[in-house]
Formats: C-alpha cells, sequence, structure tokens
C-alpha cells in the first residue's frame, strides 16, 4: 500500500539521522509532506534537501523552538496534521556520578521537549479536530533497564504516562497521541555512544537475533501517524525483536 499519507504535513523534531531519519524517510514514501527540526543544522539540512523537506533548526527543549517548529509547517503548508518528538539523548552515566545538570539535560531533551511540542501543536490541531501525535519512548524506563540509565529511564517512563494524560485530554477534539518504544536499534547514536561490547551482548539478548533497524521502527510509527490507527490513542508499540520477553537469560531453545 502507498500514499497512506497522502494530503497530510508531518513534522518530526529528531530527523537529522539515525531512527528519526527513517521516520522521515518513511513518512516521504508515504506522500507526506516533511518538516525536520533537528539541533543539528548541517545534517537536518542535509536530511531536509535530501527528502525534498523543509528544515527549522530547533532545540527541542526550549519552549520558542517548539513554536517555531510549528510555525514554520504552518506557514510552509498551511497545516500541521502528524508530530513525531523523536529527539532523544543517551549519555551513560551511573547516578552517583550523575550531576543535576546532565539530570536536567536528559529530561529537557527528552520529556520537556515531549510536553513542549505536544503544547505548541496543540492550538492548530485542535481547530482542525484532527492531530496524530506520536513520541519515541523506549523499552528503557517502562519495561526493563540497565545501569547508567537513571536519567534516561526516568525520562522515558514518563513519555508514556504523558502519553496517556496527553491522549485523554485531547480525546476530544480528534487528536490522538501513542508511542513507539524501540528496542535496541542500531543508529549512528548507539555506536557513538556504546561499546561494541554492549551492542554483542543486546544482540544476543534479543530472540530474533539482530538489532533493530530505523525503518523498523519508522514502520510501526507510520501505522500510528496513518488513519489505519484512527481508533488507537494513549498507547505504545514496543518494536523490540521479542527483548524483553524472556524471564531468562537462558531463553533460547536447548538441544536435547
Ligand atoms: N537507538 C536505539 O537503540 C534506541 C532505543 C530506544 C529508544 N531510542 C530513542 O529513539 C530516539 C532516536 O534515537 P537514535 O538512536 O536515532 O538517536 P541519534 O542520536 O542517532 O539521533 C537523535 C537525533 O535527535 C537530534 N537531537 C538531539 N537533541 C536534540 C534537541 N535538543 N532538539 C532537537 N533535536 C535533537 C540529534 O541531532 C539527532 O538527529 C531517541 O528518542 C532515543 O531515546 C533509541
Amino acid at each position: 500500500m502507498t500514499g497512506r499519507l497522502e494530503g497530510k504535513v508531518a513534522l518530526i523534531i529528531g530527523a537529522a539521522r539515525g531512527i528519526g531519519a527513517g521516520i522521515a524517510q518513511r513518512f516521504q514514501e508515504e506522500g507526506a509532506k516533511l518538516v525536520i527540526g533537528d539541533s543539528e543544522a548541517e545534517a537536518g539540512q542535509a536530511a531536509a534537501i535530501r527528502l525534498g523537506a523543509k528544515f527549522v533548526t530547533t532545540d527541542i527543549s526550549k519552549k520558542a523552538d517548539a513554536e517555531r517548529a510549528v510555525a514554520t509547517a504552518l506557514e510552509a503548508y498551511g497545516d500541521l496534521h502528524i508530530v513525531v518528538q523523536n529527539a532523544g539523548i543517551y549519555p551513560w552515566s551511573l547516578i552517583e556520578n550523575t550531576e543535576p545538570e546532565e539530570w536536567d539535560a536528559v529530561l529537557g531533551v527528552n520529556l520537556r521537549g515531549t510536553y513542549l511540542i505536544a503544547r505548541a501543536a496543540l492550538p492548530h490541531m485542535k481547530a482542525k479536530q484532527y492531530g496524530r501525535m506520536i513520541f519515541t519512548s523506549s523499552i528503557t524506563g517502562p519495561r526493563v533497564t540497565s545501569p547508567g540509565h537513571g536519567h534516561y529511564s526516568a525520562s522515558k517512563a514518563g513519555i508514556n504516562g504523558f502519553i496517556k494524560s496527553a491522549a485523554l485530554e485531547f480525546s476530544g477534539y480528534g487528536i490522538t497521541v501513542n508511542g513507539v518504544e524501540p528496542g535496541n536499534i542500531l543508529t549512528e547514536g548507539i555506536q557513538q555512544h556504546r561499546s561494541a561490547a554492549f551492542i554483542k551482548t543486546m544482540e544476543d539478548a534479543i530472540p530474533l537475533g539482530r538489532l533493530g533497524t530505523p525503518r523498523d521502527i519508522a514502520n510501526a510509527t507510520l501505522f500510528l501517524a496513518s488513519d489505519e490507527a484512527s481508533y488507537i490513542t494513549g498507547t505504545t508499540i514496543v518494536v523490540d525483536g521479542g527483548q524483553t520477553l524472556p524471564e531468562g537469560k537462558d531463553f533460547r531453545l536447548q538441544p536435547e
């Protein structure tokens, strides 16, 4: 099926690379008009040119930037149907070493940024009685975690709580609010911030036997953005290759 987002305007935050770039690519293939907001101007601009999208430099932890990103979409296309807040940071830090500034930075992008873009997009979507909000959460926080992810886990569990509240508050306005919980997805960010040993450990922990790709996440995000998901709100889709299923670490079938 193609053209699932034909006639739709989508704003995707955090789409210069990684999962967000995968989402932008997938949305473009399905006919959406795109605006990309990202804090990395050069990479964001390059992604936008590649996809025929508009680009706006955006630090999503800042209220004015979230509002400017929405305004850019409205100025460019006169409408806004879909907002994806995918920007997220995941520095590795044990709680005992995490300074409050680092805590605030992670919560600022991941959680505050989610609330800010929802709030910025709301007036237009409410007026049009139509909207799709999709937030990239994680299995880390809502379902599982590992050492060094205190701030990150808190931010992603917070996103899941926010999704429920926003879905309920916006339900009378024709706006659905949902999230995607990626497992371990091989992106530039993961390669930059996690060791090869960590990535190998994750691979061994995934029943489907591989890390995910940005396109795996993009397909779930696309579904939630499409009209096929019009009766789904306030929930998340786990896309993790079965990683959160095993009760113990020896989950593979043993030979007799
Ligand atoms: N890669 C994974 O395994 C994985 C797993 C679970 C959840 N996630 C989540 O998926 C999302 C994308 O992850 P990724 O691995 O593609 O990351 P990435 O680092 O490869 O890309 C993140 C993008 O967000 C942008 N960004 C960072 N801070 C920003 C800010 N303040 N304002 C606007 N843009 C900003 C970056 O410039 C980049 O383009 C994040 O929310 C992350 O927490 C990733």
